[in-house]
């Protein structure tokens, strides 16, 4: 996939359904008894995933592409697979399905895709196996594959130290089949669509500060679920709008999640032109139309609790970093290294072949920006943040920029580039 100079950005978009959302409306759908329908599902590598699992422990699902109906069969209606269930490149779908499997009455086995191979799984087992669960990291090393023989499991109090919003469901999907209260408290708050899609799907669930407590359920109840765009989606277009010059493009109907919204807050606090129209709550997530001008861009520090709410839009910060003016430092952002690949070397190794001024540091990197940058050959390592990041560093850079991998967008924005030259006509 080659990149070049780009025109202004110019009309409106609707970028597809939040990615995070899509997982959990299959998994709490099939966990609901009666039909649950989805609207605005992310039609992702990632989220047919969670599908094609549930699809194999024998959950009806329909999918007609704009909308998907789950036949849910309730708590205990699963059945065992007879293969290994294959999450692909989906952390969420190993992560999230791991809570729900360890306390199921029969053994299975989850595998994934080579970089869900080499992600830290002990983050779950150590948890679940505290509730009771039975999970094998099955080559020993703390990753994928990992043999489940679910049980009956036992409330936990647990404090975890990430602030992974995968870490934190998953124990909650365990807790809603456990014997008394399961509460989880992280460093800072993570996204948090896991326990508000269960509070609207009946389960005895409080919030309070960076604690969610949750009572085991009898039952859950299918609700119709409207998922908007996904921010972390969004992102890479408000990134595009800031740097190529006289653009302006609205966003429709984005997630705004406060959990999720940390992007908003730096690039506003970069100079960036970012206006909210059309706020509305729909079902249980908050959502706006976003409207984004091209904007002249200064440095700045991100680090601390911040973190967990713009973690996937890291790799797109270190891009407009570059363009901005003046030094960017991003700090306390170690799980970068354990994504979908390690976005950290990844992103410097690619941006320093561009012509960035970027340092690694253990914990994020140090962008001094202002630079030109220039096209060259990325590696994406098939990171999907990975390869958008970069499509939109090509917009505003010279030369070519040429992706090894743009394919992998597909995992979480199928149409990505289609929709980024529908922009620039
Ligand atoms: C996700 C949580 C985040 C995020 C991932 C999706 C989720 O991971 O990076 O893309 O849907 O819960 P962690 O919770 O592990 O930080």
């Amino acid at each position: 996939m080659n990149i070049a100079r780009s025109n202004p950005l110019r009309g409106d978009l609707t970028v597809p359904g939040d990615k995070s959302i899509s997982h959990r409306s299959i998994m709490l759908g099939s966990l609901a008894r009666g039909t649950t329908t989805v609207t605005g599902f992310l039609q992702g590598a990632d989220c047919l995933s969670s599908i094609a699992c549930f699809r194999q422990m024998g959950i009806e699902i329909e999918n007609d592409q704009n909308t998907v109906k789950i036949h849910g069969k309730g708590l205990h209606g699963l059945s065992r697979p007879t293969d290994t269930l294959d999450t692909g490149n989906s952390g969420t779908t190993t992560r999230l399905m791991s809570g729900i499997l360890a306390a199921q009455p029969f053994d299975c086995t989850i595998n994934g895709d080579a970089s869900i191979q080499s992600r830290p799984m002990n983050r779950i087992i150590t948890p679940l196996s505290m509730m009771g669960a039975h999970i094998q990291s099955v080559n020993n090393n703390g990753c994928a594959p990992l043999h489940i023989i679910g049980g009956p499991l036992k409330g936990i109090a647990y404090t975890s130290p990430v602030a992974s919003a995968q870490v934190k469901s998953a124990v909650l999907l365990a807790g809603l089949y456990a014997q008394g209260e399961t509460s989880v408290t992280e460093p800072f708050l993570s996204r948090d669509h896991t326990e508000r899609m269960l509070r609207a799907c009946g389960a005895d669930i409080t919030c309070q500060g960076t604690t969610a407590r949750i009572h085991p359920a009898r039952e859950l109840y299918a609700c119709d679920i409207h998922i908007p765009g996904d921010i972390s989606s969004a992102a890479y277009f408000i990134a595009a709008g800031l740097i190529v010059p006289g653009s302006e493009i609205r966003l429709h109907h984005v997630g705004i999640n406060p959990t999720r919204d940390g992007i908003l807050k730096v690039c506003r606090d970069m100079g960036a032109d970012i206006v909210l129209d059309n706020e509305k709550e729909l079902g249980s997530e908050p959502a706006a139309d976003i409207i984004v001008r091209s904007s002249k861009l200064h440095g700045t520090t991100i680090g601390g609790s911040i973190i967990p709410t713009l973690i996937d839009e890291l790799p797109i910060i270190a891009i407009l970093a570059c363009f901005a003016e003046g030094t960017t430092v991003i700090k306390d952002a170690q799980e970068l290294k354990v994504k979908e690949s390690n976005r950290i070397d990844i992103m410097v190794e690619n941006l320093k072949a561009m012509g960035a001024d970027i340092t690694a540091t253990e914990d994020g990197m140090i962008i001094h920006g202002g630079r030109p940058l220039h096209g060259a050959a990325i590696a994406t390592h098939r990171d999907h943040r990975v390869a958008m990041s970069f499509a939109v560093a090509g917009l505003a850079s010279d030369g070519v920029t040429r992706l090894d991998h743009g394919g992998c967008v597909d995992i979480s924005y199928p149409g990505f580039f289609e929709d980024l030259k529908k922009l620039a006509r």
